[in-house]
């Protein structure tokens, strides 16, 4: 993935846990070859496999917890790293922005050359609620999805109830999630 997923991953452990823990994780994930990351680089996916692993290990925490936290930090990392204006044109209401969430990417993708973004689909089923399926190249993201979608809520003071129903490890054929969210007006953010 590219550098800035990685560098967000170390920014969000550095504020949390401190910049020696961050030095121990990344040791663990025997990246000590690498001094720094560079957000437009794109790495290899295993670098940050292997960083969430180490995390781990190290925090004493599972998975699904670090790639849930760092999903929810994503939405303000990239809102003060110079993606502000983006989310912003995204919408201002969590069904809104997820709609355009596929066109947000693809806006990425003209800077980021070898982006393999996600994508996003979903079905309005009340004005309260929608089922979200989410598609990706890579596996074992969902809690990152479950997350992001925390992060949203936050940004659009929105709360969230979130059931994922399909699960693409047992098998499916991608991760569907179940979404309730209070009667969002508009919000000028
Ligand atoms: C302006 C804000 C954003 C930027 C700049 C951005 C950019 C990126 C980048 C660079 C990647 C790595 C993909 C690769 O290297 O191939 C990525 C992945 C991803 N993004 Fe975004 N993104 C933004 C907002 C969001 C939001 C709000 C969501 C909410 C659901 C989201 C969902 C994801 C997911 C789930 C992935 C993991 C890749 C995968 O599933 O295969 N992104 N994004």
């Amino acid at each position: 993935m590219y550098g800035l997923v990685n560098k967000a991953i170390q920014d969000m452990i550095c504020k949390y846990h401190g910049e020696d823990t961050w030095e121990t994780i990344k040791e663990k994930a025997e990246l000590e070859d690498i001094d720094f990351f560079i957000g437009m680089d794109a790495y290899s996916d295993d670098i940050t496999y292997r960083l969430v692993a180490a995390a781990c290990e190290v925090l004493g925490m599972e998975a699904d917890e670090i790639l849930k936290a760092f999903g929810e930090y994503w939405v303000t990392y990239t809102a003060e790293e110079g993606y502000g204006e983006l989310l912003d044109s995204a919408g201002n209401s969590l069904g809104k922005f997820m709609e355009n969430l596929d066109n947000l990417h693809a806006r990425v993708g003209l800077s980021f050359s070898e982006l393999r973004p996600p994508s996003f689909d979903c079905e309005h089923t009340t004005e309260n609620s929608m089922e979200l399926h989410y598609q990706s190249t890579r596996q074992g993201l969902a809690p990152m999805v479950i997350g992001l979608l925390h992060g949203l809520g936050k940004r659009f003071h929105t709360k969230v109830d979130i059931t994922q129903t399909s699960f693409r490890e047992q098998g499916a054929d991608h991760d569907i999630f179940s979404i309730e969210y209070e009667d969002s007006q508009d919000h000028d953010q």
